[in-house]
């Protein structure tokens, strides 16, 4: 059975992850990219193979505790348990950026802003033509009561 940090050095050399892209396809080319397709699913590109993936799920990340410096979660579906590995995974000063398209009706990241802490910043810039909410939060603080990382 590996411990935390033979899994992380195992995975990723002993690096911490810099950048996790939950839900990416590759937009990023420095980022890892948490998802449970193996092939991208929009764009010209639909079909092609994801690089930089790690087979899993925002509601079950198979990373430890405290392990990723900047997240970024693009127009991916977002639950309550989601948002709890968010929190987990994400490093103390760890920065979390959110893109969700805007909603006239309901705030898209209303649950992220009760559970995760931490210095917010809410704005709307265009993605690939589609209208996003922005929300940045810096300096998170641990908001989830940390779980400790099993092997699976
Ligand atoms: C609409 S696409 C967005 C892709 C990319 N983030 C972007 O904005 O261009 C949604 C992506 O989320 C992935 N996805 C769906 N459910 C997920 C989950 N529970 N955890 C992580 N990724 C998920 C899909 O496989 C797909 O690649």
């Amino acid at each position: 059975m590996p411990t935390e940090d033979s899994f992380v050095r195992d995975c990723f050399g002993g690096e911490m992850i810099a950048l996790l892209d939950v839900g990416g396809e590759g937009r990023y080319a420095t980022a890892m990219n948490l998802n449970p397709s193996a092939e991208k699913t929009l764009g010209l590109d639909k079909g092609q193979p994801i690089p930089n993936r790690i087979d899993g799920r925002a509601e079950d990340i198979p990373l430890p505790d405290s392990s990723v410096k900047t997240i970024i979660v693009e127009r991916t579906p977002l639950r309550n348990e989601s948002i709890q590995e968010l929190a987990r995974v994400a490093t103390d000063d760890a920065t979390l950026v959110f893109r969700h398209p805007v909603d006239e009706h309901s705030d898209p990241h209303a649950r992220v802003k009760e559970q995760i802490n931490g210095e917010v910043d809410i704005d709307q810039l265009e993605l690939d033509g589609q209208l996003v909410q922005q929300l940045t939060i810096r300096h998170v603080k641990q908001a989830a009561p940390p779980k400790r990382y099993s092997h699976r």
